[in-house]
């Protein structure tokens, strides 16, 4: 029997309450399409950092190395652990050092789910670049506490990482509606996001199938909002594609539904998994945190282990629960009654 090698990393706060349903989860699965998980389990998080200085060991991410994909739950504890520092000592590494600059987000509504908008025809799927722009970690501080202090923040596009991300994006739309929406702000952005450009052509030029439009962040922002439906895939640079993942998530009904999957995409590393949410320590530990952004993204590592049929069985069972009411909007059910609810969907298809 084949088995999957998995990292689960749940982290701090809801990471914690979330992960444990997406593991029953995937146990369940895993039984029905005959296939074996074998998970080990990793305490990295704050707490963690409390007790020895580190988010992770220094060997963390050779450790990480010979999984096939690593289960995240979510990063951060600001109360004691600033988030500057929690985030650059695992999620960010990890993203990093495996090369995952693809970070896919899916967009759409859920059946019976309390969503904001009008309308619930929308298929949006996301691809941020997850390595480099505007998070490149490039800069510093100098006269730090003076009156002449100055902070800078450099935004590094490569012709490899935008040209690479592009490529994605491109591969991903003809799969789905044939149809790429660059964001942009070349208007304004006149070196990095005038290349971005650039090279959205030169990788368009190789795909003739394929629609392209470009168009600004901040229109962007607005589109998403009144006209969702015009979109197929999306793609943006890291920051850009921060900020319109939330708003994808607001418009699918909230970030208890969005969820991710950071890509390695020659897999000469393994893949992350994780909801977007982050770790709401307000809710933490109280069963109270929507588990399906977990479970969505489980699934997707599913699809990304070449378990589609059992991704598909995930989805369905999701899909059926919240069509009966469960799950579709804050603070009606419980995490375990959610999950109970998606186990007792799978076990009835
Ligand atoms: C996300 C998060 C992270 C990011 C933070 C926590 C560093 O907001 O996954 O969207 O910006 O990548
Ligand atoms: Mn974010």
């Amino acid at each position: 029997m084949r088995t999957h090698k998995l990292a689960v990393i749940p982290g701090d706060g809801i990471g914690v309450d979330v992960t444990d349903a997406a593991l029953a989860v995937l146990h369940a699965v895993a039984g029905r399409f005959g296939f074996g998980v074998a998970t080990q389990g990793f305490p990295w998080s704050c707490a963690y950092y409390l007790e020895t200085g580190a988010m992770m060991p220094p060997d963390g991410i050779d450790t990480l190395r010979s999984f096939d994909a690593i289960l995240l739950g979510a990063v951060g504890w600001p109360e004691t652990v600033p988030d500057s520092v929690s985030l650059h000592g695992l999620l960010l590494p990890i993203r990093k050092s495996f090369n995952q600059y693809a970070n896919i987000r899916p967009h759409r509504p859920l059946p019976g789910v309390d969503a904001p908008l009008k309308t619930s025809a929308f298929d949006i799927l996301c691809i941020r670049e997850n390595t480099e722009g505007e998070y490149s970690g490039a800069g510093g501080r100098v006269h730090q506490g003076t009156a002449d202090e100055v902070a800078i923040e450099t935004s590094i596009f490569t012709r490899t990482g935008v040209e690479r991300i592009l490529r994605f994006a491109f591969d991903q739309a003809r799969a789905r509606r044939g149809h790429v929406t660059s964001v942009t702000k070349s208007n304004a952005q006149r070196h990095s996001m005038v290349f971005w450009d650039e090279v959205t052509r030169l990788v368009a030029a190789d795909y003739p199938d394929v629609r392209v439009s470009q168009i600004h962040i901040d229109a962007m922002a607005a589109r998403m909002v009144m006209a969702p439906d015009s979109l197929d895939v999306v793609v943006a640079s890291n920051l850009f594609g921060d900020i319109l993942t939330d708003l994808g998530a607001a418009i699918q009904g909230g970030l208890g539904f969005a969820a991710s999957a950071n890509i390695c995409p020659d897999r000469s590393a393994p893949s992350m998994f994780e909801p977007v949410h982050g770790s709401a320590p307000d809710i933490a530990g109280r069963n109270v945190a929507n588990p399906i952004a977990a479970i969505w993204s489980a699934a997707m590592m599913l699809d990304h282990l070449g378990e589609a049929a059992a991704a598909g069985a995930v989805m369905e069972a999701v899909n059926a629960t919240t069509a009966r009411g469960i799950g579709t909007s804050q603070g009606r059910n419980t995490t375990d009654e959610i999950t109970a609810a998606i186990l007792a969907a799978l076990e009835a298809q």
